[in-house]
């Protein structure tokens, strides 16, 4: 795998994505001895920058020993270019020939990160075809291409984007990273599902009466109000990340760990989900609170925008391990706190020979995707002494205290890695992206046509009253008088 000439294009190498994303997932690899002794990663945009410039601000993102940063910094070339014509995309060829043409007897790669937003997606792709897939070396050489969300607006635009892109690279070359299936909790899933047994016979309708899949972060949209607002909180997280996490909560065992085996299972389930309703749908929109500022304060954002910041729905899989089960996904920015976690909350027992407040103690598998990822089972225990009295208490996995040691790479770390690998297991394939989007269009369709009003909720708080009521309407009883504590703080 060393022996080869790899070239990593980072399309829009100025940009926001680049900066904070790409090029810092790069350099980890790098300072991991990850990446070949022959690379070269090229900057590709349209202003005229200077490589010094360019290279500072890469710098400012960059963690790590002053050494391997230079290092790091010296592989990085830049080249301007147009996304639209064919000009720019000759001039990186000659860039990648001459290159590969230099380490003739190995293979060569090339892995274009489309660091763009989707509207240039086609044009460039397109220059990409035309211009910049002959490749010097052919023997086990390959080209791949990364592409990342927003996939259009609905289910009719993301298709038309994707027979562009299909038109032009088949399948097994784009990669569609949702960083979501980067996270070490989502990786870990098909393992803590498929390999404990006493969890297999459990994870169905028989055992469990509803699921919340519940992303929390405590900023508001920061100065990005101007994309937000065409997107909203539904398209922006609920679409893509906590779909992606509801397929594999839900997929069937998939028939071996191959990248299309497990995407098959995705897409079956997927396939099961009915259309999200607007009367099982509550929206959000943030006021000003304390020091944070109201959505509408934004001045990105356009004044009387009814975009929603929150929302909280019900999603319904209609097959035989879950018809009945709902699925609750909850997403919001300015709440509370920063969490993302999946709770599945089991049915309590149905007969007990304690009392019937055990309805309020019921089992729970809770997966903390962050901060700090944790794996605990909330369960029903004698308190401890002399007391008879059942109360809920936990198994807890707490990965900081269980794993202090270990590295948890970040998402694009991994998923990058797995790209140059050629590794599409991570990667969100054709099919589940459009599965993902028929659950939520008809319900985004009636939201863009005014049909549902987003309840106003201070900046800082848990969210409209009305998500909660929804959550109770789904079958969640919250535990009473029970908190988890992180262990690793004591
Ligand atoms: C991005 C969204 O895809 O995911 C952001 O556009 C969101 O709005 C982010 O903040 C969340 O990612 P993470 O890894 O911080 O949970």
């Amino acid at each position: 795998e060393r022996k080869i000439c790899l070239s990593v294009v980072v399309l829009g190498a100025s940009g926001d994505l680049a900066k904070k994303k790409t090029f810092p997932a790069l350099f980890t690899l790098f300072k991991r001895g990850f990446l070949p002794k022959n690379v070269a990663i090229i900057g590709y945009a349209r202003s005229k920058l200077n490589i010094k410039d360019l290279r500072a601000t890469i710098a400012e993102h960059l963690k790590g020993a002053s050494g391997d940063v230079s290092r790091f910094l010296d592989l990085i070339a830049y080249l301007p270019g147009s996304y639209d014509s064919a000009e720019g995309f000759q001039g990186l060829q000659a860039v990648l020939v001459t290159r590969e043409q230099q380490y003739g007897m190995c293979p060569a790669g090339r892995l274009f990160y489309l660091a763009l937003p989707p509207s240039v997606y086609p044009q460039v792709c397109k220059g990409l075809k035309e211009n910049c897939s002959e490749m010097a070396a052919q023997c086990n050489s390959w080209l791949r291409l990364i592409v990342e969300k927003p996939f259009g607006m609905d289910l009719a635009s993301s298709e038309e984007l994707a027979n562009q892109l299909g038109a032009l690279f088949p399948e097994e070359q784009l990669y569609r990273i949702d960083h979501y299936l980067g996270k070490e909790m989502m990786q870990n899933m098909l393992v803590l599902r498929f390999a404990n047994q006493f969890i297999q016979p459990a994870w169905n309708r028989n055992f469990i009466s509803n699921i919340q899949i519940c992303f929390k972060e405590p900023f508001g949209t920061d100065g990005r109000g101007g994309y937000f607002d065409q997107f909203g909180i539904i398209r922006d997280v609920m679409q893509n990340h906590l779909m992606q996490v509801l397929a594999l909560l839900a997929m069937e065992q998939p028939v071996s760990l191959a990248a299309d085996d497990i995407r098959d299972e995705k897409v079956k389930v997927l396939r099961c989900l009915a259309a999200v309703r607007p009367d099982e749908t509550v929206l959000g929109q943030h006021t000003a609170a304390g020091s944070q500022a109201g959505y509408l304060d934004d001045p990105t954002v356009p004044k009387g925008s009814r975009t929603p910041t929150f929302a909280s729905c019900i999603l319904r899989i209609n097959n035989e391990r879950w018809a009945g089960v709902p699925f609750v996904m909850k997403a919001g920015k300015a709440l509370n706190e920063r969490k993302v976690e999946i709770r599945v909350q089991f049915k309590p027992p149905a007969a007990t020979i304690h009392n019937n407040s055990l309805d309020a103690m019921r089992n729970e598998l809770v997966m903390r995707v962050q901060p700090d990822e944790a794996i605990y089972m909330k369960m029903v225990l004698k308190r401890p002494g002399l007391s008879v009295e059942p109360i809920v208490s936990e198994m807890d996995l707490s990965y900081k205290q269980r794993y202090s040691a270990t590295f948890i790479p970040d998402a694009y770390e991994r998923l990058l890695l797995d790209a140059l690998r050629g590794d599409q297991q991570h990667f969100v394939r054709r099919d589940e992206l459009r599965a993902a989007w028929a659950a939520f269009t008809p319900l985004l369709h009636a939201i863009d046509a005014g049909e549902l009003t987003p309840l106003p909720y201070p900046a800082g708080t848990r969210g409209p009253h009305e998500a909660d009521v929804l959550a109770a309407k789904a079958g969640f009883v919250k535990t009473s008088a029970y908190v988890w504590k992180d262990v690793s703080f004591w």
